[in-house]
């Protein structure tokens, strides 16, 4: 939701903070803009569209400023306009700022200025916040030099700000100076040489350096090219933890692939291979979670888990409920972080929770982390992204270690959070009744997930084939049973967003109960056929859905045979552990709806109205 980057250093602002806003365009990608300092005031360059159209723009301008604020767009409050575009600047034209989040007051804060005589050009709340630190700055003495000035004026606006916000702002009276401030929205400060950058995430910072400092809620930085200075809103004096990235720029670049999803799914082996890594016990019967902070006498008296999270990632939560139900016997409730948050659950006495967020910012994921820890639980964070909101919140948990995720749609990060899952039912189930040679045979069948996972990507090209078969189609359904249901919930998702088609995804044994009635030659089904008892049942629906000539895609394990003309299309898995079925089965829903949307000719990277990280309500 919103990206930003700021520049303070001697190096020429404009072009440093267009290639950072490229890396965050998967946060928003409705229009962008940047402002510089330069001769006595602000120079500002908008754009509706992609950060590329920005960049044209800004390239027939002189842009020499070497201290700059720039953002990429995701709408909330105001249309997708070149007046709404960030940064926004006070009407008397001291104050330049970017922001990511909502300010919720702002009404009020709205009518109190334009009393005082400030104007408006927007409908946006961040023009407020750009006019009332404008109005302090103007009330606020000289207090231990002009720094100090524009410091507190920051300060005093926020101390009147409801909602969530990441700030850079800029001051003409300024130059060399900038003010950020983060509350609920993330903020990373790059410390270089001689310059130092903030940003919404690391992505748009490693090329320029490796070392950065995550600012937690409450904190205002304020930054020259050679130094910094960090404090609380309350104006406590903060010490800064100077953190190492561990990825590098390549991590983050595109390649030889022409999408970051296609990137990102054909990376799935290496990201399943880096969630295992040194996670398994010496006797090679159980797995290792360093990062929990609890020992297996914490564990004994937990009898029941909550796991809650959004989208995708409560698609890995009811994976993971099936799986520590089924191995380890433990009661699982899985809900949705945005309706947790809200619905004040009767909870059990004894029970942990969990969260599961890719980029570790989603505000309804981390909105139920501190509902569950106000209430006195312990939470626990799945999360890929290392330094984030939650995963600094969480009481402990588990770093999936997958990389970056630039695609909007989520991938190797589901995949690998599902293996995460997998790992953690065996790690529960050998503390009650799996016995030690389950726990071997299921160890050595997670270990085998990535070469697996290769297989399955070997038949992207016969998947291709049947998407440019399908792609014309507008409503398609999805079925699975048993683990393989939040795998057909996941293929529904994964084609609607990237590709706009209708899908929606059912136990398959649901269908009879309603969605038959969308069956016709004009709505395929999608099969994840499972091995076993269930089996049987499985090819029952797919004959149903037959009779009522309707076309049928189905994911089946290389060792079962369908009956002749059952399935119009067939994508076989390996054979595999249990545990592993729904990782290998999401790979082909992964490709089929990338190869459709790319059929479809949509941008799959920057689907319509999407933004890779939910940060605002
Ligand atoms: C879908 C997708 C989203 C995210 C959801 C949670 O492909 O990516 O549904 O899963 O917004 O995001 P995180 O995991 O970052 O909390």
């Amino acid at each position: 939701m919103c990206g930003i980057v700021g520049y303070v250093g001697r190096q020429k602002a404009a072009a440093i903070m267009l290639e950072g806003l490229k890396r965050l365009e998967y946060r928003g990608y409705d229009s962008a803009g940047l402002a510089v300092l330069q001769g006595d005031g602000i120079t500002l360059v908008k754009s509706i569209g992609r950060v590329a159209a920005l960049a044209k723009l800004a390239s027939s301008r002189k842009l020499s400023g070497t201290c700059g604020i720039s953002h990429t767009r995701w709408a909330t409050h105001g249309g997708v306009t070149d007046a709404n575009a960030h940064p926004h600047v006070s009407s008397d034209g001291q104050i330049a700022l970017v922001h990511n989040g909502v300010i919720e007051n702002y009404v009020h804060m709205k009518r109190f200025l334009l009393e005082k005589g400030y104007t408006f050009k927007s409908e946006t709340d961040t023009e407020v916040l750009a006019n009332l630190i404008a109005y302090h700055y103007a009330k606020q003495p000289a207090v231990n030099g002009e720094g100090s000035r524009f410091l507190e004026a920051v300060r005093k606006t926020l101390l009147h700000v409801e909602g969530t916000y990441g700030i850079a702002v800029l001051s003409p009276a300024h130059p060399g100076e900038m003010v950020a401030a983060r509350k609920g929205s993330p903020l990373i400060l790059g410390v270089g040489e001689h310059e130092h950058l903030i940003a919404s995430d690391v992505s748009a910072l490693v090329s320029r350096t490796q070392n950065v400092v995550y600012l937690k809620d409450g904190e205002l930085v304020h930054i020259t090219p050679a130094g910094f200075t960090l404090s609380t809103l309350d104006l406590a004096d903060v010490s800064p933890v100077i953190d190492q990235v561990t990825w590098s720029v390549d991590e983050a670049e595109l390649g030889e692939h022409p999408h970051f999803m296609r990137k990102e799914i054909f990376e799935q082996p290496l990201a399943l291979e880096n969630a295992m890594r040194g996670r398994f016990s010496a006797d090679g019967s159980s797995a290792n979670f360093g990062g929990l902070n609890l020992t297996p006498a914490d564990f004994r008296t937990i009898d029941r888990f909550v796991f809650t999270s959004c989208g995708t990632g409560w698609h890995a939560c009811l994976v993971a409920e099936h799986l520590i139900e089924r191995f380890a016997r433990i009661p699982v409730e899985v809900d949705y972080a945005s309706e947790f948050r809200y619905r004040n659950a009767p909870l059990d006495r004894d029970a942990l929770f969990f969260v599961i967020s890719q980029s570790g910012e989603t505000i309804d994921t981390l909105a139920a982390l501190r509902e569950a820890k106000r209430k006195g639980y312990k939470c626990m964070a799945i999360c890929n992204v290392v330094g984030s909101t939650i995963a600094r919140e969480a009481d402990g948990g588990i770093y999936q270690h997958a990389g970056p995720e630039i695609g909007v749609a989520s991938t190797k990060a589901f995949t690998s959070q599902l293996l995460i899952s997998a790992m953690f039912a065996l790690y529960v189930a050998r503390m009650r009744d799996m016995s030690f040679a389950d726990g071997v045979e299921y160890i050595a069948g997670l270990k085998a997930v990535p070469d697996l996972a290769r297989r399955v990507l070997e038949q992207a090209p016969h998947i291709q084939n049947i998407a440019l078969r399908y792609a014309k189609y507008n409503d398609f359904l999805f079925l699975g049973r048993l683990s393989l249901f939040p795998i057909a919930l996941e293929g529904a998702l994964k084609l609607k967003e990237i590709s706009y088609i209708h899908a929606e995804g059912y136990p398959a044994a649901e269908m009879k109960h309603g969605p038959i009635a969308l069956i016709s030659d004009q709505c395929p089904s999608v099969f994840l056929v499972p091995k076993g008892e269930l089996f049987n049942k499985v090819l029952s629906s797919m004959q149903e859905i037959k009779a009522r000539k309707g076309l049928i895609i189905a994911i089946v394990p290389e060792n079962l045979e369908l009956p002749e003309g059952l399935a119009d299309e067939v994508i076989t898995i390996p054979d595999c552990h249990e545990a592993a079925l729904p990782i290998l089965a999401t790979i082909p829903v992964q490709l089929l709806s990338y190869y459709i949307a790319v059929a479809r000719g949509c941008d799959v990277d920057k689907p319509r109205n999407l933004a890779k990280s939910v940060t605002v309500e």
